[in-house]
């Protein structure tokens, strides 16, 4: 009961699984036929490649998700430490890398104009760049580095799941005749709808990594300072240096069993 308790401590797990796989519940099911005339992303029927790489990105941006909400779980990536480096890898080799490259392969073939495929285009090169630069420091055991390039990626992942609530404020704000034409109005308004969901969610979620990143970083500094002022305020007991005293090997008498010993040191004058 307790060790529920501990996992449950971080009050903002169970509402974000649930909208992870909220999402996933309500997306993924009109791609698992390949049907096409269930798609509700916008599809390009004169280019036999795209469907299929608009699944593939879909089914491997749903691994990416599942593996990205694995990963950020503080309980369960300090509990089990094999889970994170399992989840992990399947995060980007089954899932950030396949999903990133099947979109950008499609990207010039978006059907909004060319701010949705800007943002797209630079979401996608981004993810992938965050992904790999993350998974490389991991591999060079520079931990302090991997866990800041990889918030960089998950906070790429999962603007797919903010663009959702981006949506409305987005075109309150800035493109309000779409609540009166409807987002099937004319496609001029689509275009800028589409260019809107296309740049604001990520941004704003990268700009938010960067700022837990800043903040991890001054902590981790602030540490090491009252580390040295402690160290410098510790009374010292004598300033005069004592020779290295070589270490030999001494047998205890008490015992029979040889044991290491140090040899005392000659009393400071
Ligand atoms: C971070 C890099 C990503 C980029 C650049 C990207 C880009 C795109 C684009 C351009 C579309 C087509 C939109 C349209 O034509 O209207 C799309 C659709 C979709 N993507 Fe991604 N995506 C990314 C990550 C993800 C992730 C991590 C998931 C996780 C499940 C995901 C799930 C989907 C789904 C479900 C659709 C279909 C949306 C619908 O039916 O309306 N994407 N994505």
């Amino acid at each position: 009961m307790a060790s529920i308790g501990r996992a449950l401590r971080r009050p903002w797990i169970i509402p974000f699984y649930f909208l992870v796989f909220g999402f996933l519940a309500y997306r993924l099911p009109n791609y698992l036929g390949f049907d096409p005339s269930r798609s509700t992303a916008a599809t390009r029927l004169d280019l036999p490649f795209y469907y299929p790489l608009l699944v593939a990105h879909i089914l491997f941006g749903s691994v990416a998700f599942v593996t990205a909400a694995i990963q950020v779980w503080p309980w369960l990536r300090n509990r089990h430490p094999k889970l994170h480096r399992i989840s992990g890898r399947v995060y980007v080799l089954g899932g950030a890398l396949p999903a990133g490259l099947a979109i950008l392969t499609i990207t010039p073939f978006l059907t909004h104009g060319a701010g949705q495929k800007a943002g797209n285009a630079l979401l996608g090169l981004l993810w992938l760049s965050t992904t790999i630069v993350g998974f490389r420091r991991a591999r060079q055991g520079r931990i302090v580095e991997h866990r800041e390039w990889m918030l960089r990626s998950f906070a790429l992942c999962f603007s797919i799941l903010a663009s959702r609530f981006w949506l409305g404020p987005a075109i309150l704000w800035l493109e309000p005749e779409v609540f009166t034409m409807g987002v099937d109005g004319p496609p001029a308004v689509q275009d800028q709808v589409s260019t809107l969901t296309s740049w604001i969610p990520w941004v704003v979620n990268l700009l938010i990594a960067e700022w837990f990143n800043h903040r991890a970083r001054y902590k981790a500094l602030g540490r090491q300072a009252a580390k040295r002022t402690a160290a410098k305020q510790e009374p010292k007991v004598s300033t005069s240096v004592t020779p290295p005293v070589p270490v030999e090997p001494v047998l205890a008498t008490a015992t029979k069993t040889p044991v290491l010993e140090r040899p005392a040191p000659d009393p400071v004058p």
